[in-house]
């Protein structure tokens, strides 16, 4: 089951429950139509169960936004890959954005 929290006007986050435990979450900013992924994170032992799918999902369907932002590590391939797959494009980078590492910045336009 998918939990909805609203953090504050522009802020919420949505949890996938397994009972009272979360095993799952994405974090979105909602401004002017532009939402950004601010955070999504599952837990390592559930991972590659569809979660962050079923959460990306979640937002897609029920979110008001005209296209979506996020950042993401040049060598955080599961996630890239997971983006990719809903259809996000690389708009530009912002080098050293991690310490060493380079953020890609992608976006997906409803
Ligand atoms: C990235 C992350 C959120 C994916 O969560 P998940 O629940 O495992 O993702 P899903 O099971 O929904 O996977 C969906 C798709 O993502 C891609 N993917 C996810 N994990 C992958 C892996 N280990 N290797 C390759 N592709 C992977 C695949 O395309 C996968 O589709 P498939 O299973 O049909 O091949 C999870 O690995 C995570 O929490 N990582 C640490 C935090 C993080 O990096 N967050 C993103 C910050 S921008």
């Amino acid at each position: 089951m998918i939990n909805k929290e609203i953090l504050s006007d522009t802020d919420a986050i949505y949890n996938y429950m397994n009972g009272d435990t979360v095993l799952g979450y994405i974090e979105i900013r909602l401004v002017d139509g532009v939402l950004d992924i601010m955070n999504l994170y599952v837990n390592e032992e559930e991972r590659r169960k569809g979660i962050a799918s079923s959460l990306l999902n979640e937002v897609i369907e029920k979110e008001d936004y005209n296209r979506i932002m996020l950042e993401v590590n040049e060598n955080n391939n599961e996630a890239i890959r997971l983006y990719t797959k809903f259809g996000f494009t690389e708009i530009s980078l912002r080098e050293r954005y991690y310490g060493e590492d380079t953020a890609i910045i992608m976006e997906k336009v409803k």
